[in-house]
């Protein structure tokens, strides 16, 4: 836009402002005019009635503007309507250099950056703190937990051990005075026979729980094994097994005894789930083989589905709760892993995965 028809008056006493002043309103359009004092300033506005002096005393309202010299600094001017004493109506130009202020303020919002950013931090910090704190505590649980278990485990081996061996005696003298005597004497010594058992199986159930399981890598037969575990377990007869097999082999290299006591336990679990049908699946892949154990028994709920790994967790009457940690044990030995699914009146689902080895290599 064109400013040629206002013109500005400057009073400085500094020359150097008032040229500098001139040149920059002159640079943005202005016709200008200089005086160093007021005496001066009064006097040309007598001789020359500017315009601009005339529109900002009769309008009464100063103008301002930023301006950047040719330095390419900004300076803010102000140009205002004055009335001195008895004198004629003046308008007064003032040039501010807004230098250091904008300085002020840029150092202002860089601070104001730098506490931002260290208040994210601290926040930052003190949540990985937090988080780290946490974690520490659930570690320190976990290893007193771990640590207490094997110290059970430790002292569950050591009086099965110590069980076993009396145990056997008495169990033996029951059956040895057993033969030829009345049906009220053989009636009890039948209790102390079959307590007897179920403490040996108890005790050697312990011990397997406790020992540490080392591999005795072999070559087995997965049909021969499912048979031989199920003849072990010796299902209710009304209890229907149905078998499926799809293996490129039948034989695999693993701990053959290892895998009959976990299909032992699964199968076992599923003849006593009140089922009518259990059906045993054996699938190979490449490098792995999958067996999964399905009934349709009484299934499990919620709770008992999330307990029923944990070391004596029964429903049972006479159920020690350790089945299913023995699979889990041997299982993570042979480098496999377990998983359950289960339905409430539906029925459960066992499925084990395992590494296979063609015989050549260690898995
Ligand atoms: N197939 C299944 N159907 C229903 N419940 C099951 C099944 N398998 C496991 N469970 C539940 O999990 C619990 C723990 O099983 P686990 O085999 O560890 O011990 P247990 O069978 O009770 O005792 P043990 O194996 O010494 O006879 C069982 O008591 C039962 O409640
Ligand atoms: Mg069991």
């Amino acid at each position: 836009m064109g400013r040629d028809n206002y013109r500005v008056l400057v009073v400085d006493d500094d020359n150097s402002i008032r040229l500098l002043l001139m040149r920059i309103l002159e640079g943005e359009g202005y016709t200008v005019r200089t005086a160093s004092n007021g005496r001066e300033a009064m006097s040309l506005c007598e001789s020359h009635k500017e315009p601009f002096i005339e529109d900002v005393i009769s309008s009464g309202l100063p103008c301002s503007s930023y301006v950047t010299l040719q330095t390419g600094e900004l300076v803010y001017v102000v140009n205002m309507p004055i009335h001195i004493h008895l004198g004629q109506p003046l308008a007064l130009s003032i040039a501010l250099h807004t230098y250091p202020a904008l300085a002020a303020v840029r150092s202002a919002r860089l601070h104001m950056i730098v506490l931002l950013i260290i208040n994210a931090a601290m926040w930052g910090l003190a949540a990985a703190f937090l988080y780290y704190m946490k974690k520490v505590d659930t570690l320190q649980l976990t290893a007193r937990s771990k640590e207490r278990l094997t110290a059970l485990g430790e002292m569950a081996a050591v009086l099965a051990h110590e069980i076993r061996t009396p145990l056997s005696a008495i169990k033996g003298f029951a059956q040895y005075i057993r033969q030829g005597q009345d049906d009220k004497t053989t009636e009890g010594l039948d209790v102390i026979i079959n307590e007897s058992r179920r403490l040996e199986g108890l005790t050697n159930d312990l011990l397997v729980y406790a020992r540490v399981p080392e591999l005795y890598i072999r070559p087995i037969s997965i049909g021969g094994l499912i048979d031989e575990a199920i003849a072990i377990v010796k299902p209710d007869e009304r209890i229907m097994i149905e078998k499926k097999l799809s293996l490129s082999e039948d034989t695999i290299y693993t701990d053959g005894e290892k895998l009959k006591q976990v299909l032992i336990n699964i199968i076992a679990n599923a003849a006593d789930s009140q089922c009518g049908k259990i059906t045993i699946t054996a699938a190979q892949g490449k490098r792995m083989l999958n067996l999964q154990v399905t009934d349709t028994g009484v299934g499990m709920d919620a709770r008992v589905l999330e307990q029923a790994r944990k070391p004596f967790f029964t429903t049972k009457a006479r159920g020690s709760g350790l089945g299913l940690p023995i699979v889990g044990n041997m299982l993570s030995a042979m480098g496999g892993s377990v998983s359950i699914e289960s339905r409430m009146g539906q029925g459960t689902s066992v499925t084990v995965t395992l590494p296979i080895s063609n015989g050549r290599e260690a898995f």
